[in-house]
């Protein structure tokens, strides 16, 4: 595109376009043009590395032959159909999640998106159980729609108060800053979950429908919980005849080294949501999964739920066409394989950067947290951006340096499609390696 091309567009965006979380007005997105792999090309012609996979969606990597080819195929017979009608991409894709998924999880609801998945599994819970209360994390995210965030316990759940009711939050591990204190991982993790049972005690824990967590939190830092507490929670749940729900959005479809987070944990909820892996984002498409006891409840009681695209051929057929990729090219493998190289790659970052308070790494989904003072470990930018906004500038820096990687309070993610190759990481690393002077360089002399 010409720079006038370009211009047009940037007015157009500027005259009409509502943006997402973010004050109106101020802000000017760079034009891509087009995406290929790792990379994204800017309409300028520049290339970007995208080591967050969209915003860690594009599992698949950019323009997939195998997708479009599936897809082109699907638009010429059918796009859409009203949902009380089966096709075959639909049914094809409900059975190939089951063939992935843990346990009995093998009956699926299919949605828009995340939230959407979540507010399903809201409703199934409560029906489920004929209880209203739900428990989340205060440490987590769940969507953008109403419900979800008040499900959600970070600031991004504040604009929307108050939310539904009969909502409780955790505190679940995060070992680095232990909400109680404790300095060893397994401690931090025992000594939540006896406070999560003593919540739930004072709470009445037949009241309780269920509890919505993430295996791995994800846009709140990459928190991997020790292993006793996740099993410690599905004891919980099943002791009071709660039902455990695990938002694996983001977690979901190879993005930790397993087909699904809670896999690291052998944990099997009763319930997964899961969306953004399911299509790698060539369109929109999320589900709910059920294990056998919720869809043995559903076979005697209506499911009152479902939005007019719902099993959207399209979508589906994309989903299947996207499957077939991870298990032809052997992502899942790859993205634990790959996901090591990855954080022995960012431990050697933290040698060199002593803004780096700390890296998490889990397959290809890892997380730097910054600090102003690593023995400290006072926050540089602070929870929320209270302290001041690094990662505005931080942002800035890195996509001039060709490469997008999402950064917001403390937190730099690192989320690479799954195809990307070891050089590639490295290639990547170097980037970052000089992106980091900027927050080394706040730090107090
Ligand atoms: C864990 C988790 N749950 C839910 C969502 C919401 O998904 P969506 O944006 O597709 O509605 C996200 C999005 O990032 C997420 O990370």
């Amino acid at each position: 595109m010409n720079a006038k091309e370009i211009e047009q567009i940037k007015q157009w965006e500027r005259e009409h376009v509502i943006y997402p979380w973010k004050k109106q007005g101020w802000y000017e997105p760079i034009v891509i043009e087009r995406a290929e792999g790792i990379h994204m090309f800017g309409a300028d012609g520049k290339r970007y590395v995208d080591f967050c996979s969209g915003l860690l969606n594009v599992n698949i990597g950019h323009h997939n032959r195998h997708v479009l080819d599936a897809m082109q195929a699907q638009m010429e017979k059918l796009c859409h159909i009203a949902s009380s009608f089966a096709t075959e991409p639909r049914a094809k894709l409900a059975k190939m999640i089951s063939e992935v998924t843990p346990g009995d999880l093998d009956y699926v609801f299919f949605t828009n998106a995340g939230a959407e998945a979540n507010e399903n599994a809201i409703k199934a819970v409560r029906w489920f159980t004929g209880r209203q209360k739900i428990y989340s994390n205060w440490r987590g995210y769940h969507g953008a729609t109403a419900a979800c965030s008040t499900l959600t316990g970070d600031p991004r759940r504040i604009p929307c108060e108050p939310g539904i009711p009969g909502v409780g939050k955790f505190f679940g591990p995060y070992c680095y800053r232990c909400p109680f204190g404790y300095k060893d991982n397994k401690t931090c993790g025992i000594q939540c979950l006896e406070t999560l049972k003593t919540q739930i005690m004072l709470e009445g824990p037949k009241t309780i429908a269920g509890i919505f967590m993430e295996p791995i939190v994800g846009t709140n830092g990459i928190i991997i919980p020790p292993v006793e507490f996740m099993q410690g929670v599905r004891q919980i749940c099943d002791e009071h005849g709660i039902l455990l729900v695990m938002d694996e959005v983001m977690a979901g479809f190879g993005r930790s080294g397993k087909w699904f987070g809670c896999e690291h944990f052998g944990v099997v909820p009763d319930i997964i949501t899961a969306a953004k892996g399911i299509t790698s984002g060539y369109v929109q498409l999320g589900v709910m999964i059920w294990n056998k006891k919720v869809w043995d409840f559903f076979r005697e009681h209506p499911f009152v739920g479902g939005l007019t695209y719902y099993g959207h051929a399209l979508a589906c057929a994309t989903g299947v066409a996207n499957l077939e990729v991870y298990h032809q090219e052997n992502l899942i493998e790859k993205s634990r394989i790959n996901g090591e190289h990855l954080e022995k790659k960012l431990w050697e970052l933290y040698e060199k950067h002593p803004s780096i308070g700390d890296v998490r790494c889990k397959g290809l989904w890892a997380c730097l947290e910054l600090v102003a003072d690593r023995k400290t470990r006072e926050p540089l930018a602070g929870y929320g951006d209270c302290k001041q906004n690094v990662m505005g500038e931080f942002t800035k820096r890195i996509l001039d340096l060709g490469l997008w990687a999402f950064a917001k309070w403390d937190y730099i993610f690192l989320a690479p499609p799954l195809i990307i190759t070891p050089a590639q990481i490295d290639e990547s690393i170097s980037i970052l390696d000089k992106a980091l002077e900027y927050p080394d360089s706040l730090l107090k002399k």
